[in-house]
């Protein structure tokens, strides 16, 4: 009983931790000469939820990818918690990758796997490679994943199959494999453009209950304005590699969006007009 106490104790103190995210003169230009990102600099505090909106191709993905380096950037620098990730190499870039949880459009599951056994591979970054690739997760890290799964309400699947899921299931499994890695960071690039209206908005409500529950820093590229606006504290707007807007929700009509776009909003970005 008391192991458990202190185990709560433990958890509690993890989660009350969240991280900054700071953009630093940060620029990208493809090796094709197309330009990703242009002078970005932008400071994310410990527990916002920050929605980045822009046309396609405006640099959303970029700029999400950048901050965990999933893509390289070509000039400046991004600081997570104060320290430098543009120039981490080896370890301290996996331990620093290891705060930082992401979520995709399309899941990345392992499809034929268990539930659990994705979630359970948030926690990969903590132990031996040989630990891992023989399954060998201490019990820590599989009730650590199964209250993960608790959080996105999916607890009953955690035996099933994950491709046995539908997709607002699978992306739920997700985001309880980047609670299970204890992420202070979350970047999830366009998580709702696989699901229904529905679906969408179950997905959204669990990203946004993490965020507050959690205090996890949240970033999210979305592609429906009034989801942008129902959701985020705060709207940052791209528009070829460069922001064109920073500001709360308040602030965000109609006409800036306009502005963000360089065009009037079209039907088809409201989700709104999807569910009718
Ligand atoms: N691998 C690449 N090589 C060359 N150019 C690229 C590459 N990836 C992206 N780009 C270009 O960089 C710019 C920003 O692309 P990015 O994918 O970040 O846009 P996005 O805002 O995420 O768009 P979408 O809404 O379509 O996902 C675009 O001009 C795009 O064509
Ligand atoms: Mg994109």
């Amino acid at each position: 009983m008391l192991k458990v106490v202190c185990l709560n104790f433990r958890y509690s103190v993890k989660e009350s931790r969240t991280y900054m995210i700071e953009f630093k003169h940060i620029s990208k230009v493809y090796p094709n000469g197309t330009i990703g990102l242009n002078d970005i600099n932008l400071t994310i505090h410990p527990g916002e939820f920050v929605v980045i909106v822009g046309l396609s191709g405006a640099g959303k993905s970029t700029l999400l990818r950048a901050i965990n380096r999933l893509h390289e950037t070509t000039d400046g620098e991004i600081l997570i918690d104060g320290k430098s990730i543009t120039k981490a190499n080896g370890a301290e870039l996996r331990r620093m990758r290891r705060d930082i949880g992401m979520i995709f459009q399309t899941f990345n599951l392992v499809k034929r796997s268990t539930v659990i056994r994705n979630v359970l591979s948030g926690r990969v970054g903590y132990h031996s490679t040989l630990r891992t690739v023989l399954g060998l997760f201490p019990k820590h890290d599989i009730e650590l994943s199964l209250k993960a799964l608790e959080r996105v309400n999916i607890r009953e699947k955690a035996y099933s199959r994950a491709d046995e899921l539908s997709g607002g299931q699978q992306q739920r499994v997700s985001i309880a494999r980047a609670l299970a890695q204890e992420a202070k960071i979350i970047l999830a690039d366009e998580p709702v453009a696989s699901l229904d209206p529905l679906t969408t908005r179950q997905v959204m409500d669990d990203l946004k209950r993490i965020n507050t529950e959690l205090g996890i820093t949240t970033v999210v590229n979305l592609h429906f304005i009034d989801l942008a606006r129902e959701y985020a504290t705060r709207i940052i707007g791209l528009r070829a590699g460069k922001v064109v807007y920073d500001g709360p929700v308040s602030e965000a009509t109609d006409d800036v969006f306009s502005e963000i776009y360089g065009r009037a909003i079209k039907k088809d970005e409201l989700l709104g007009v999807l569910e009718e």
